[in-house]
């Protein structure tokens, strides 16, 4: 039998984690906030606590705990280099999360810009991905450009795309897949026709990357930001950047500190005990798929998961349709489960996000209501100043009863108007 058959079962992997075993009023806990971030397994917390227990060190000591911490660093590199596909191990660089390598990096890239150049920016955005750009342009006197959303299904107007590039684009900042409503960019599209204009690319790959297999090199995106807590690991960002490139830009940095890769987007002493669960986080993710090397297993671990996934998105849009008063903003067709994460955004009538989320809450089921940082949808949605909407949000550790218990909550909800 080929691998891709083998059936998917999260019970094993449940039983890995322990905050899954959390009880809110004597029921089990259902985790629908992984787009805000995941639980981790017991081996991310055990290579965390490993760590410190082992004996803790700075870098470039003559003397075993540096050494071993220059290990953890190094394995870190090697495990987030096959998550992503990168070339070597040096093309990734470690900070405290997506938000601040952004906002650092932005910093560095825009001293390449002049006045007069432009930049690309996206409504389907988070916050993330906009706000450190806008204000790199500001600093240089660079224009910002806007691809917008399509409102009738919250995906990327990719058509748009050729219409604002021209030969003054220096850079197109895009994501991956949105935070909020789960639509999933068409990436090998929007980086060619960028690198046509001559335009570099940045991709959010944070909200993608517990959902579906990254392979920059596939991608072909200059650069690649993420962040370890989205898929089951510790609070860690990582950024992506293609080996020469990053060498010809410069980085801030204290003056002893090199400006070579590896380490030179990496400011500061990084969190050790982190990398260390980065490293356990991938060999999770690997060890639910079978192949040869770590990138293999990676590859049809994803496949799996990301199947499974979209069985529990087909479950979910089918009950939806028998919950009064809800309406979902975002692909709904299940023949468009490609396009999408199983990330819901969701509205019911008669209920503000707020209350929505209060309610499953204290039914022990977890959502977020609100922007989540992902202002610009909301903004175009015309949302934003109306609570938003509640975010529902699978990840391959929630089961089909899970599903049914959301919808059969909301369902309550909705009769008690
Ligand atoms: C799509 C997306 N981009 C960026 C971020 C910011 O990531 P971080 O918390 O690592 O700064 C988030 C966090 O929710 C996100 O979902």
């Amino acid at each position: 039998m080929s691998t891709q058959n083998i059936p998917f079962n999260p019970a094993p992997l449940r039983d890995q984690f322990p905050a899954l075993q959390l009880k809110v009023n004597g029921e089990t806990a259902v985790f629908l906030d992984g787009p805000g971030g995941t639980q981790s397994p017991q081996s991310v917390i055990d290579a965390m606590s490993g760590y410190l227990a082992y004996g803790s060190s700075n870098l470039g000591g003559p003397f075993r705990t540096s050494r071993h911490a220059g290990q953890v660093v190094q394995s870190a590199r090697e495990a987030m280099a096959d998550l992503l596909n990168a070339r070597r191990p040096e093309e990734i660089s470690f900070g405290q999360n997506m938000t601040s390598l952004t906002f650092s990096f932005s910093r560095a890239l825009a001293r390449t810009w002049q006045p007069g150049d432009e930049i690309i920016v996206t409504r389907l955005d988070h916050d993330a991905n906009i706000s450190p750009w806008l204000m790199a342009a500001a600093d240089r006197g660079v224009t910002v450009r806007w691809l917008d959303l399509e409102p009738s299904d919250a995906t990327m107007r990719l058509d748009q795309l050729p219409g604002l590039l021209n030969e003054k684009t220096r850079l197109l900042a895009i994501t991956a897949a949105s935070n909020a409503v789960g639509s999933i960019t068409d990436l090998k599209t929007a980086v060619s026709l960028a690198h046509t204009a001559g335009a570099l690319v940045y991709v959010d790959a944070v909200h993608y990357t517990p959902h579906g297999l990254v392979d920059v090199q596939a991608i072909d995106c200059d650069f690649l930001v993420c962040s370890v807590y989205k898929f089951f690991g510790p609070h860690t960002g990582v950024l992506y950047g293609k080996f020469d490139l990053m060498e010809s830009l410069t980085a801030y940095k204290v003056r002893p500190a090199s400006n070579h890769a590896p380490g030179k987007w990496e400011t500061g002493t990084q969190s050790f005990e982190s990398l260390a669960g980065v490293t356990a986080a991938v060999n999770y993710l690997a060890a639910i798929g079978q192949g040869k090397t770590r990138r293999e297993q990676l590859e049809h671990a994803m496949s799996l998961t990301n199947s499974y996934e979209m069985m529990l998105s087909r479950r979910f849009l089918a009950g939806a349709t028998a919950v009064p008063g809800l309406k979902i903003y975002g692909i709904t067709d299940i023949e468009r489960l490609a396009e999408r994460t199983p990330t819901f955004a969701v509205s019911l009538d008669g209920y503000t996000p707020a209350q929505v989320a209060a309610y499953l809450g204290e039914q022990g089921i977890f959502v977020w209501d609100g922007h989540y940082y992902a202002i610009a949808v909301m903004e175009r949605l015309g949302l934003l100043d109306k609570g938003g909407l509640v975010r529902i949000g699978f990840a391959h550790y929630n089961t089909a009863a899970e599903v049914d218990r959301v919808l059969a909550s909301l369902t309550d909800l909705a009769n008690k108007r």
